[in-house]
């Protein structure tokens, strides 16, 4: 049985493969024309974090596969007042035919798929957010780059978080240039870095690490960004906002990009932080593509991890 919990798990014609799905599936759902590809298939849905496109994604997009979604906040499950993930795993695993989590530790996703009867969805982790990369390769493909003729150059200014490091997943096993700046102490985690760089040697990816944004970005033609502050980090806001003075993306710092580049960011993203309002607004700006595609993406895995899941009953 196959997880989605993060995309070093993948190998690169496995990520294609999910790709090339949402896109026929896209198609599809554009033409109105029905895919009940999960038709009857129930997705457990478990927040223990807040969420807007995550949630609506998808509970959408099981539904528009046929299926249905039950949405868990933490909050009002027995996990929250202490019930083991192992047993939360077994039991909502023996009721429905695929979970996503959000969750906080990484470990306790592993955890949960460990026990879990049923394909487990990382829907973000302290660690990983796959869904999100997949929808920002999908929204790259449709502005034009591709791994052939146009390979994107991505430069990501931020904290080395977890939109970080599943941005150093896609690049190393796809094979596309990836540079990252943090300030100083913020950097990305050395053993997910140490990964990405053994995956980056044989897909021959360029991954470079700064904590000089205008050297990031120069001759990209992809530039993003993420909150400074992910969610668990609320108290250290302030801190962070003084040590991430000079990583705004602003028109300045997008003018040393490759003319041509777009700007992408997963949302929700704090304009006049880590991105001016003028960027986030801009002809380069593809961020309400790239969350739209959530959708698509999401409804993709979906459907590759049914498929890919012996005793299901597509
Ligand atoms: N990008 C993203 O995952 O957004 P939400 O937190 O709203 O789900
Ligand atoms: N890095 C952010 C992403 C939100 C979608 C967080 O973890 O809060």
């Amino acid at each position: 049985m196959k997880h989605f919990l993060s995309l070093k798990d993948f190998e690169k014609n496995e990520i294609l493969e999910m790709i090339a799905l949402a896109q026929s599936i896209k198609s599809d759902f554009q033409a109105k024309r029905p895919t009940p590809l999960l038709k009857n298939q129930i997705l457990a849905m478990i927040f223990e974090k807040n969420s807007t496109r995550t949630r609506v994604s998808f509970e959408s997009g099981i539904y528009q596969l046929g299926g249905t979604g039950i949405f868990l906040s933490s909050n009002d499950i027995q996990l929250s007042r202490g019930e083991p993930i192992k047993d939360t795993a077994r039991v909502v695993g023996s009721m429905v035919d695929m979970v996503m989590i959000r969750t906080f530790a990484h470990s306790r996703l592993e955890e949960f798929a460990h026990y879990s009867p049923v394909p487990v969805i990382n829907g973000l982790s302290d660690s990983f957010h796959p869904v999100q990369l997949m929808a920002d390769y999908l929204t790259m493909l449709e502005c034009g780059f591709d791994l052939e003729n146009n390979k994107p150059k991505v430069a990501y200014i931020g904290d080395g978080n977890n939109i970080a490091h599943s941005w150093l997943m896609l690049a190393s096993k796809l094979g596309f240039d990836l540079n990252i700046a943090t300030p100083p102490g913020y950097e990305v985690d050395a053993e997910i870095l140490s990964l990405a760089q053994q995956f980056a040697s044989k897909s021959q990816a360029n991954i470079s690490i700064t904590n000089n944004p205008q050297e990031a970005v120069e001759h990209c033609n992809v530039v993003t960004t993420d909150t400074w502050s992910s969610m668990g980090q609320e108290s250290e806001k302030q801190i962070r906002k003084q040590a991430f003075q000079g990583f705004m993306v602003d028109t300045q710092l997008m003018q040393l990009a490759s003319q041509d580049a777009i700007f992408l960011h997963c949302l929700p993203a704090y304009r006049g932080e880590e991105v001016s309002d003028e960027v986030l607004e801009s002809q380069a700006s593809k961020v309400f593509l790239e969350a739209e595609n959530r959708l698509h993406a999401q409804k993709g895995i979906m459907v590759y991890l049914a498929n890919n899941t012996k005793d299901n009953n597509v």
